[in-house]
């Protein structure tokens, strides 16, 4: 029987390449390294579906190369790697995935909330090193975070279950969001204006998508409404931040730190960056556990076993 030939970019979790390898063909064994531009169009050419990250480019000459291709099943809940607009008028569905990841990345911007605020990282690197000469009355002062106000921008699924967990730090909740949120959301929530969110809030957490309307949504003017006391956290997407604005924000103590897990040219960072004072940086790890990653490579593949039959994608975004 001739198997469907799918395109895995990257090796992914071995329950969900078990999974792959037995039922589809693999265009190639997929490895642990970054695929050049050219790599990618080689393996998209002939298949019937791929599994790209959300750091590969799905470009119209990627698509206009691959004729056989029927759906991209991003590796992620964010696609704005993807050229929506090719893929649609070649007809190639396009699916993410969403809910899996949503506890993890919010479970990671709380953690990153807490580094920054408690300066975690710093006082783990004074006691490994050796350096640490015992209590001090004034070593390593933080921020408070019980009884503060945590500021949310987007309140979709991730901005939801971050505002969520602030009820057991008494914390309030102030939120912008684009679209009116879905559901009920606790009353106590508070829906303001961006400016008035960016000079109210403790904590500032991004949780919106990239687009073009949301590319620098925070730059110079936004972090000057900050307040000099307020911490910046984004576990969303690193252009959603002028990089070069909260450098200067950061050397110039406009702001008391910030917490990011995404950047504007992943991998590479601005070079101020790492320089900064109270600065928390990781290696985009928002869905970073072994539960959630499976979880992601499944609803991968039942988007695509489905687009191959002629069923409808569960998660198909277009
Ligand atoms: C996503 O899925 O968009 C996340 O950024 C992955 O961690």
């Amino acid at each position: 029987m001739i198997r469907p030939r799918v395109f895995v970019t990257r090796r992914l979790p071995e329950p969900v390449m078990e999974r792959i390898r037995e039922h589809y063909e693999l265009i190639q064994e997929p490895g642990e390294t970054p695929l050049s531009l050219e790599a990618l169009r080689n393996g998209a050419r002939d298949a019937d579906a791929m599994i790209p990250l959300l750091s590969e480019s799905i470009d119209d000459r990627l698509l206009a190369g691959a004729p056989r291709l029927k759906i991209v099943a991003n590796y992620a809940v964010g696609y704005n790697n993807i050229d929506i607009a090719a893929a649609q008028r070649r007809g190639i569905a396009i699916t993410n995935t969403p809910d899996v990841l949503t506890d993890a990345t919010a479970d990671l911007a709380w953690a990153l909330l807490f580094a920054v605020a408690r300066r975690i990282p710093e006082g783990h690197t004074l006691v490994s090193s050796g350096q640490w000469t015992g209590w001090g009355p004034t070593q390593l002062l933080g921020g408070d975070i019980s009884g503060q106000t945590l500021g949310i921008i987007g309140m979709g699924r991730i901005g939801r279950a971050v505002a969520e967990r602030a009820t057991g730090f008494r914390m309030s909740v102030c939120y912008t969001a684009v679209r009116p949120p879905q559901g009920s959301l606790d009353p106590t929530w508070r829906r303001v204006s961006l400016d008035d969110l960016l000079g109210t809030a403790d904590f500032l957490s991004l949780h919106v998508p990239l687009t073009p309307e949301t590319r620098h949504l925070i730059g110079a003017r936004e972090l000057a409404r900050m307040r000099p006391s307020a911490y910046l956290i984004n576990t969303a997407r690193g252009p959603v931040i002028d990089e070069a604005a909260l450098v200067d924000a950061l050397n110039d103590r406009r702001l008391a730190g910030a917490a990011l897990d995404v950047y504007e040219q992943e991998p590479t960072l601005h070079p101020g960056l790492i320089h900064c004072p109270n600065v928390v940086l990781l290696p985009h790890l928002g869905s970073a556990t072994m539960r959630t990653r499976v979880r992601m490579g499944t609803i991968c593949l039942e988007n695509i076993e489905a687009v191959l039959h002629g069923r409808p994608a569960p998660n198909r975004v277009a």
